[in-house]
């Protein structure tokens, strides 16, 4: 039985906890896009936990992490988390990490400065352009690079030489040596290097064994590399349509899709947001929901929810449930909004631009709701709830197209209501 967790706004939807929970009856986690502008958090036994690359099945023991081939993986970054979670948990993770999967190197980061490609999209700065670009230029550095060390220096020797010939004017690129370099990357892989492998045959093993597999997306569908908002987009495919390709299954059936929204809509980094709250009331959402990004620290852009938005996630996701997160934030206001067309030169559309201009250009037509009092972040039933927020609640599977399975009204997995989530 295959599960799938994903994003259906620009990231940050709170997927890792959902993963988290959902990972404790999983054989399998895997992640398939993205590298370590991904931030997870997770509160695991009390502990404020942040990941970045390795799935959030880490935590449970007898869970195997798997990084598939559609990851750029920073050997460096993941040598960092390991360490932590050893020092967590006192054991060591279970890791399978996709020989196909491309590795993000140094000069990637440096890179993206030198370019200023970072700064004109607000990118995360961890070289996932550069990395990916290197993927389809066929030049990049695989993991499976890092098992025969005379060809790692090797493949590093020349692509070093041909970026020292592109940027002469670089000391940082001119400091970079590939023996030393390779042998960095070795010494930091060392503890998983035995880990890198088939992963596409493991995924396909568990499956045909009828264990439970969850795929963990990072980002969410609006900033996939083509349906997203382009340019102001990640470089990979963040959607399921993209996942049998990213895991390397094209025979693939994943019965639950669970697409994660938030109550409201958050983005970070540049790009058009046509439900963007500018003044106060966005002042007041950020500092409601605690708004910064796990990664960069960065405020998030913080706006009501947007129905066409995530109705162009529905097809890129087909989630078959909905798991709504953050609803506790919107408690305390009198009138909550929802977007549910756009008016883009004077007429109404319901479907979501590919031109980022007319995007620009769009401005919501809202509908109001009344909005509650009650502190809801003790709720353990969706009975409990106040009226208001189911009311709420089914305004938004009505308007998305798919019933709500999970709503989280606060950090800790307690504070979650699973309704209608059946796992067979
Ligand atoms: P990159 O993925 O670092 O290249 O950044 C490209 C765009 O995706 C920027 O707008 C980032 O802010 C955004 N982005 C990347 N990863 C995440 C994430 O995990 N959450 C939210 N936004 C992200």
């Amino acid at each position: 039985m295959a599960t799938a967790v994903l994003g259906m706004q620009w990231g940050d939807e709170g997927k890792g906890k959902i993963t988290h929970l959902l990972a404790k009856d999983a054989a399998m986690v895997v992640r398939f896009n993205g590298g370590p502008n991904a931030g997870h958090t997770v509160i695991d036994r009390g502990v404020k936990f942040g990941t970045h690359q390795i799935p959030a099945g880490v935590f449970y023991s007898g869970v195997k992490s798997v990084l598939a081939t559609g990851m750029v993986i920073d050997i460096f970054v993941l040598r960092e988390e390991y360490d932590g979670i050893v020092e967590h948990l006192g054991r060591k993770p279970e890791l399978i990490i996709a020989e196909n999967a491309h590795l993000i190197m140094p000069y990637h980061r440096i890179l993206e400065d030198l370019e200023g490609s970072g700064s004109a999209i607000g990118t995360t700065r961890r070289g996932i352009g550069p990395a990916y670009r290197d993927r389809a230029a066929r030049i990049g550095i695989r993991a499976i690079d890092l098992l025969d060390g005379s060809r790692l220096r090797e493949r590093l020797h020349s692509r070093l030489d041909a970026l020292k010939r592109a940027w002469p004017q670089s000391e940082e690129i001119a400091s970079l040596s590939a023996s030393a370099l390779a042998d960095d990357l070795r010494s930091a892989a060392e503890p998983f290097l035995a880990s890198i492998g088939d992963a596409p045959a493991a995924i396909d093993a568990a499956l045909t064994n009828g264990e439970e597999v969850l795929f963990e997306g990072a980002q969410g569908a609006l900033l996939d590399v083509d349906y997203g908002t382009y340019p102001y987009v990640t470089s990979s495919s963040t959607v399921y349509a993209g996942l049998p390709h990213a895991v390397g299954l094209g025979g693939l059936r994943v019965e639950h899709r669970l697409g994660v929204t938030k109550a409201y809509t958050t983005r970070v980094g540049e790009g058009p947001f046509p439900t963007e709250l500018t003044g106060e009331e966005g002042e007041w959402l950020r500092s409601a929901g605690a708004e910064f990004g796990v990664t960069t620290g960065r405020p998030r852009r913080c706006g009501w929810l947007d129905l066409v938005a995530l109705r162009h996630a529905t097809r890129l996701n087909a989630p078959t449930g909905l798991a709504v997160t953050k609803l506790d934030v919107l408690s305390g206001l009198e009138e909550i909004k929802i977007c549910r067309a756009y008016r883009l030169h004077d007429r109404e559309i319901t479907t979501f631009p590919a031109s980022l201009e007319d995007l620009a250009l769009c401005e919501p037509v809202y509908e109001s709701v009344s909005g509650w009092d009650d502190d809801i972040t003790g709720v353990a039933a969706y009975g409990d709830l106040p009226a208001a927020a189911r009311a709420y609640l089914d305004l938004m599977a009505e308007g998305i197209g798919a019933p709500i399975s999970i709503v989280s009204v606060g950090p800790s997995p307690e504070e979650t209501i699973i309704t209608g989530f059946d796992r067979g």
